[in-house]
Formats: C-alpha cells, sequence, structure tokens
C-alpha cells in the first residue's frame, strides 16, 4: 500500500488547475445506462472511485472507451447482467446509482447492498421507497436489492431527508417512465444539476433541478449526448485551506467559485483574502487564522467533505471553534489523528471543540476515508518535522495526483510506493 512522506512548514504559492467533480463524474458515467446510443463524457476525473465506476458498468454490458484523459465514451446497447456485485459495491457505496437507470431502462436490477462505512451507516431506504412508489418490486435479501418491474410510473415522492444520490438515481429512474414524477425535498448540490444538464441533452424532460422540487416528464427514449463534467468543489476547497494554512498565495483554475459560496464566506471569516474571476479564485492566505463556529449542511451550506479539512485549518487559529456535523454521525475519526499531532480536540455527540493554536507535530497517521485523509496532508504541511499518511489509497480515491498538484504550489510531498 503506499504511503504519503510530508515535510511542513513551507508556504504555498502558485496556480494549479480543478479537475472534474467526481461526485458528478459518477453519476453522468451511470445515465449511459439510460440509453442504447453513445454518451461522450468530458472532464472526468482519472480518480479511483471513476476506476470503479468503469468496470461495473464494463462488468454490465456497458461498452467504454477513453479516447483521451479525462474523455469517456460509453454505449450500453446490451446490457447482459445487470447487476452490481458486492465485489465492487463494498469499495464505492456510489455503484448503487446504477439502480434506478438499470430498473427504469431494463425492468430488473440486483445490486449490493452498500452497508455502512467509516463515516456513517448511510442506509439506502429512500431510494428502495421511491421506486416501489413507481412500482418497482423490490426484495432486500442475501445483501442484495433485487428490483423488477414493467414500465416504471410517475408518482409524487417527498424524500423524508435531502440525499444527493437519493435524488440522482431517482432522477435517472423518472426520465423513463410513464407520465410525470415530482420530487420533494430534492439535494440542491451543483452536482445534481449537472446531471439534469446531461439528461436533458439526451432528451429527458426535466425543470427545476438544482431546486428542492423537480418535475420530470417521462419519454420513451433518451438518445446520444456529450457532456462537460462540472469542476469540483470539494477539491478546490481542499486546495484553498491548504493555501490558507501556510498562508500561501495561490490561484485555483479552471473552478467554479459560484459553487463554492459559503466555504469562500467562511475563509474570509478566518480572516483570508479572497479573489474570484470567471473560472478562478486566489486565495491570499493568513496565519493565523481567525477562528470561527460552522455547521455543515446540505448544499449551499458548508460541505460535509470539507469539515475535516477545516477541522485542521481550526488548529492552528488562536482562539475556540466549534465545528457541527449534521450529515453523517460518524465523520470526526481524523480528530484522533489530529491529536496525536498536538491538536486539542474534545468531541461531544456531533460537535468538535478545537481549541487553537497548537503547534502541530509530525507523525505516523492512518488515512480512514477519502475526507479524512485528505485532511491528514493538509495537517502534514502545517506540522513541524516529517509526516507519514499510511493508507493513501483512500485519497486516490477522490483527488487526482493530490501529491504532484501540491508539489507544484512548493509543498515538499511524495508518494512512497508500496508493495
Ligand atoms: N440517508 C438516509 N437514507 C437514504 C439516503 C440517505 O437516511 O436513503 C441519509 C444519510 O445517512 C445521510 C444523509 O441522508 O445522513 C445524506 O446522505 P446522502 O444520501 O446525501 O449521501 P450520499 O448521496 O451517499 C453524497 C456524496 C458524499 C457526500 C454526501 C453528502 C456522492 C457519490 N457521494 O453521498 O461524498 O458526503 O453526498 O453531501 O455523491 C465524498 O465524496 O467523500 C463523499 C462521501
Amino acid at each position: 500500500m503506499d504511503r504519503f512522506r510530508v515535510t511542513g512548514r513551507v508556504r504555498l504559492a502558485g496556480s494549479i488547475p480543478i479537475s472534474g467533480a467526481k461526485n458528478a463524474a459518477l453519476p453522468s458515467l451511470c445515465a449511459c445506462l439510460l440509453t442504447g446510443e453513445k454518451l461522450q463524457i468530458e472532464n472526468v476525473p482519472p480518480v479511483r472511485d471513476v476506476r470503479t465506476t468503469l468496470r461495473l458498468l464494463q462488468y454490465i454490458g456497458v461498452d467504454v472507451e477513453e479516447t483521451a484523459e479525462g474523455s469517456v465514451l460509453l454505449k450500453a446497447a446490451g446490457l447482459e447482467k445487470p447487476e452490481a456485485p458486492y465485489d465492487l459495491v463494498k469499495t464505492m457505496r456510489a455503484s448503487v446509482l446504477v439502480l434506478g437507470p438499470l430498473l427504469a431502462r431494463t425492468g430488473r436490477a440486483r445490486v449490493s447492498l452498500p452497508g455502512g462505512c467509516t463515516i456513517g451507516a448511510r442506509p439506502i431506504d429512500f431510494h428502495i421507497e421511491a421506486l416501489r412508489r413507481m412500482g418497482a418490486r423490490i426484495e432486500v435479501e442475501h445483501g442484495y436489492v433485487t428490483a423488477k418491474s414493467s414500465r416504471l410510473r410517475g408518482v409524487e415522492y417527498h424524500f423524508p431527508g435531502r440525499s444527493v444520490t437519493g435524488t440522482e438515481n431517482l432522477l435517472m429512474a423518472a426520465t423513463l417512465a410513464a407520465g410525470t414524477t415530482v420530487l420533494h425535498n430534492c439535494a440542491t448540490e451543483p452536482e445534481v444539476a449537472d446531471l439534469a444538464r446531461l439528461l436533458r441533452a439526451m432528451g429527458a424532460k426535466i425543470e427545476g433541478a438544482g431546486t428542492t422540487t423537480i418535475h420530470v416528464e417521462g419519454v420513451d427514449a433518451l438518445h446520444s449526448a456529450a457532456h462537460r463534467i462540472i469542476p469540483d468543489r470539494i477539491e478546490a476547497g481542499t486546495f484553498l485551506v491548504a493555501a490558507a494554512l501556510t498562508g500561501g498565495d495561490v490561484t485555483l483554475r479552471e473552478c467554479a467559485p459560484e459553487h463554492l459560496g459559503t466555504v469562500l464566506d467562511l475563509l474570509e471569516r478566518c480572516g483570508q483574502g479572497i479573489e474570484k474571476n470567471d473560472g478562478e479564485i486566489r486565495i491570499i492566505g493568513k496565519v493565523p487564522p481567525a477562528p470561527v463556529d460552522m455547521a455543515t449542511g446540505p448544499y449551499p451550506e458548508f460541505p460535509t467533505d470539507l469539515q475535516a479539512q477545516f477541522m485542521v485549518l481550526m488548529t492552528q487559529a488562536t482562539g475556540t471553534s466549534v465545528i457541527r456535523e449534521t450529515i453523517f454521525e460518524n465523520r470526526f475519526q481524523h480528530a484522533a489523528e489530529l491529536r496525536r499531532m498536538g491538536a486539542s480536540i474534545s468531541l461531544s455527540g456531533r460537535n468538535a471543540t478545537v481549541k487553537g493554536a497548537s503547534r502541530l507535530s509530525g507523525a505516523c497517521l492512518m488515512a480512514t476515508d477519502l475526507r479524512a485523509s485528505a485532511c491528514l496532508v493538509l495537517a502534514g504541511l502545517v506540522a513541524e518535522g516529517e509526516t507519514i499518511i499510511d493508507r493513501v489509497y483512500h485519497v486516490d480515491r477522490g483527488y487526482v495526483r493530490i501529491e504532484e498538484k501540491l508539489r507544484k504550489l512548493g509543498a515538499r510531498l511524495e508518494r512512497i510506493q508500496g508493495s
């Protein structure tokens, strides 16, 4: 298994491009299952979760051709095995995104239950309940969701809670259903709106994506389309925190400042200088940052996927910050590793109280999930001495060559290849 070695306390400076959004790419790739015609998807980030999704689609029977880096041509003419097996789903929960499109197009799907993961239980009851209302017969047994239906029918469904992949799954299923589907209390994340943009290009009739109520008028078939994935707001947020931590001066290119409103506001409240241009963000870091209280929430609130990274920043603030995690019940695992580096963090239920400023010192650390491992890399950037981060395959699930991008900004960070 690969590890990272980070030598801290280097000020970051320079400019780097932001890659396509992993969490927009995954549903867009799965959307190919809705048509037998070709889909061309651009700006697909070459991360491990994308590789896993492409492997899953090939297993199902999709022709996958990578025409250039970031360009994928997909054709789902015959779907021999409408199934997502456990071995693929266990490494990536987003595999559940094949359920809606497979059922809508072929009338059957068998998808391994994703199960819990380190950040929380993460059930898929909303997906199942909504598809049942659309007429699917769904059984959950032997660790699999087995679904069958004749043509799905449009319904009115109110999500009991906001779910990103739940909204995406239902949106895809509804495009081919008979009649109109109205989805209430939908996730409003930019990744949902991006998927809807692709589906509309394929001939779907969708209104309201990006708001909490989405109307879909089902059509008989969808067709070929080309689509470019939006920039990754979480990757951008991670680099912004890296720059803030080191008092750096960093410009992010090819990003979408409009998707980072709350994050940029919070950075400004911490004293960081932010300049926005079309597709660019420049951050002029200020050390030490000011402490802030913050809570994660559904978009446009602060993203849970940046909570761990912000916790590192708050360890450097002069004063006390309270971070409240409202989306996942177990997303503070990084706190224990940060404490081992010298941070003062106490946990109480969904609140983390961070007392700064702490002098972090390099240590050997273990990555536990994707965003927690990014947070450990950031902690290594401000720590004294050397930090070794084990199990960086977690980082590779969602970041495109993070070590190369950080090195370009001056960081001393290397990958140690595992056996
Ligand atoms: N929930 C239910 N029942 C459901 C679905 C969700 O109770 O049927 C609950 C979850 O347990 C959670 C909340 O609803 O408490 C929100 O979960 P959501 O379904 O929105 O999460 P997700 O769709 O599984 C996506 C991202 C995550 C990101 C969350 C929240 C993808 C592929 N994944 O997950 O990304 O944290 O939304 O924004 O889009 C990551 O990239 O590191 C990552 C974990």
